[in-house]
């Protein structure tokens, strides 16, 4: 069986820790394995904007040996031109590793269906497992063991963000706060899963109305874009539900004193997080932004090895 990487749960628990280790492991010398030397081809799609996603496969691709191709999914009318089922199996055949980033997660499993190779989201509407990967970590690195870590995700957690945090942070252990207005939540199913999860692994998973009580004594503070990628027409309404969930300095004095703060970016400063926050000593932004390669590299390296 193909292995694919669609979800943060399509890692065990101690695979996510291998994974993380090896991400680690790149990071310390990124030109040590070169897994996909030959070199294989990866085909990477984008039907979103992106700026981290981009540069990081691309970069990070290239140091494993291998060669990223970038297939425009507007010229090839992904789903319209052709079906997702007809692409995957067009792209198998050209492409040791696919990854997409695109709307419907039902697409990208449909895509993972038909290749034959391993499929890689680089974010759907649903999850975004890649950013999860260099979150995790990027806390490694500044707390050690995830497990038993408090994370307070504030703000939109019906996002990608939100249940990719849910599931991931579970799967390491920690205990996940989401403080989302009424109706922001993670999906309910995910967060069913994610608390399935977290039994086995000694974590977490709460949900509250409540951006204090989320914050308090979290080892982490993480938020998103109040507006994510294809919400833009409800740009006004949701500044207004929102605003009181900013990550401001004032929310922070209520984190642990050595809180760390996590943000996927883009940043919004002065909407979801304040300037101070973001560009201040507890943010550790840029080395999330970073780490987006050295977690591919994992990931990507992790499928090939069991493809
Ligand atoms: N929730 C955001 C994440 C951006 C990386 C979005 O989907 O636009």
């Amino acid at each position: 069986m193909t292995r694919h990487f669609l979800r943060d749960d399509d890692l065990t628990p101690t695979e996510q820790g291998v994974v993380l280790a090896l991400a680690a492991a790149m990071k310390q010398d990124p030109y040590a394995a070169k897994p996909l030397a030959g070199p294989v081809t990866v085909a990477t799609i984008y039907d979103k904007p992106t700026l981290r996603t981009q540069a990081s496969f691309s970069s990070g691709i290239a140091e494993l040996g291998g060669h990223s191709m970038l297939v425009d999914g507007r010229l090839a009318g992904i789903g319209e031109r052709e079906s997702v089922a007809d692409v995957a199996r067009v792209l198998g055949r050209q492409a040791g590793e696919i990854v997409w980033r695109t709307f419907a997660q039902s697409d990208l499993e449909e895509m993972a269906a038909h290749s034959g190779v391993p499929v890689v989201n680089a974010l759907t509407d649903e999850f975004h497992p890649c950013q999860l990967l260099a979150d995790l970590q990027t806390l490694r690195e500044h707390k050690g063991a995830l497990s038993g870590l408090t994370a307070a995700f504030l703000g939109d957690a019906a996002c990608n963000m939100g249940n990719s945090w849910a599931l991931a942070g579970a799967t390491a252990g920690m205990h996940v706060r989401f403080g989302a207005p009424e109706g922001y939540a993670p999906d309910a199913d995910v967060l069913v899963r994610a608390k399935e999860i977290a039994e086995e692994t000694g974590g977490s998973v709460s949900v509250t109305s409540d951006p204090v009580a989320a914050a308090t004594g979290a080892d982490v503070l993480i938020t998103d874009t109040w507006v994510s990628m294809g919400k833009e027409s409800e740009a006004a309404a949701r500044v207004e539900v929102f605003s009181p969930y900013a990550l401001t300095t004032e929310l922070l004095g209520h984190a642990d004193p050595e809180a760390v703060v996590l943000h996927c970016l883009p940043a919004y400063r002065g909407k979801e997080i304040e300037a101070e926050v973001l560009d201040g000593p507890r943010s550790l932004v840029w080395d999330e932004a970073e780490n987006r390669r050295h977690a591919q590299k994992a990931i990507l390296a992790f499928l090939w090895e069991r493809r």
